[in-house]
């Protein structure tokens, strides 16, 4: 079975056993509070220097050094940004109790060899398919996120198991577990950032709104055409999909829809989109963000004080969005 919900996994796996949380980020954090909330023994391992020991041990939970945390550990996650998982595990791998199991939410680190787990481990993975602060919220209100399982390594014959106790005690289970791969994970998430969700449509918005404005629309009429309807279609899409989203605009909305869409993204699109795909497999885009770690973040941080400064960014502040 490809979805496995609360009723379908054996909790007891991960029963009586200690987990270790490396990070308390935008994941560390979340999962560390559901796994508290589900009853498991948990530790958030950080380093001396950490001022979230303070903030992990101020929401109830148990904070220690990383090395302290590992050593005591049944299971170890790996919650620390993907592109110092090989340093980390460097670190870490000595202090690893043999048989441990090893976990991430990414399969980027252990896919692209930044990580080769010693041979006693059992190493899986639990990706929730969203962010940690979403992951959080839907826990406390009683719900879940759906997410991916896998193991890479199985050197007990009990990794499955405690990948789907992991991944229930976080609250996955409570929305729905999908069979996948190191592999497929890695990829398809690579790509989707690149080509779609994170990469394409905010790109997508910024063409639209460059072009209205140099036809000589108004930068407010502009972005509120481009990005400001973003959310509604979101909803939508989100609450009925994409063919029930389009029964509910309006006909000029949908006529548009059909006659523009396939024009914008059409078989150019898709071409490139299979390059990028091809070039995330050949393990590109994994030496792309090792050297960004090496340089310093370089070209992020130089992004990210330009990104503020354009025409889209002034008007969105003119229009009330705050900074
Ligand atoms: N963010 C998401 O929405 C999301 C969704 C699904 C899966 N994931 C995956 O979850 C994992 C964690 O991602 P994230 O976004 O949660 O990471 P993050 O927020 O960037 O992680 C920050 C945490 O990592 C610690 N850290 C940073 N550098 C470290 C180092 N050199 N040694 C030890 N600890 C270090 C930080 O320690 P300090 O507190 O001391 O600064 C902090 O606690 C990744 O594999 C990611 O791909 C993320």
């Amino acid at each position: 079975m490809n979805f496995l919900l609360d009723a379908d996994i054996d909790p007891a796996p991960l029963a009586g056993k200690r987990v270790a949380i490396l990070g308390y980020g935008n994941q560390g954090r979340a999962q560390s509070l559901n796994l508290n909330d589900s009853g498991i023994d948990v530790t958030v391992g950080l380093r001396g220097e950490s001022a979230s020991s303070t903030e992990a041990e101020a929401a109830g939970l148990k904070a220690a050094l990383i090395e302290d945390a590992v050593a005591a550990a049944d299971v170890v996650m790996m919650l620390a940004p993907d592109e110092i998982h090989g340093a980390l595990y460097a670190e870490i791998e000595p202090s690893l109790k043999q048989g441990a199991a090893l976990g991430f939410s990414h399969g980027l680190s252990v896919h692209f060899g930044f990580v080769r787990p010693r041979a006693d481990l059992d190493v899986f993975l639990i990706a929730p398919k969203g962010p940690g602060t979403a992951l959080r919220s839907l826990y406390q209100q009683g719900k879940g996120m759906i997410g991916l399982w896998a193991v890479g390594q199985d050197a007990s014959g009990g990794a499955q198991g405690i990948a789907l106790a992991y991944g229930r005690a976080i609250g996955c289970g409570r929305a729905g577990l999908i069979a996948s791969s190191f592999a497929e994970e890695a990829e398809a998430d690579l790509f989707n950032e690149q080509a779609v969700v994170w990469g394409g449509v905010p790109e997508l918005l910024v063409a639209g709104f460059e072009t209205l404005v140099a036809g000589g629309v108004s930068p407010e009429v502009a972005y509120l055409e481009c990005v400001g309807e973003l959310h509604l279609i979101a909803e939508l899409i989100e609450a009925r999909g994409i063919a029930g989203m389009k029964e509910v605009i309006s006909n000029t909305a949908e006529l548009g829809a059909l006659l523009g869409g396939k024009r914008i993204i059409d078989a150019g699109v898709r071409e490139r989109m299979a390059e990028v795909l091809a070039e995330v497999r050949a393990g590109r885009f994994a030496d792309e963000l090792r050297n960004e770690e090496s340089s310093g973040y370089a070209r992020l941080e130089r992004e990210r004080s330009e990104a503020r400064k354009t025409l889209l960014e002034e008007t969105r502040r003119r229009l009330g969005g705050a900074d």
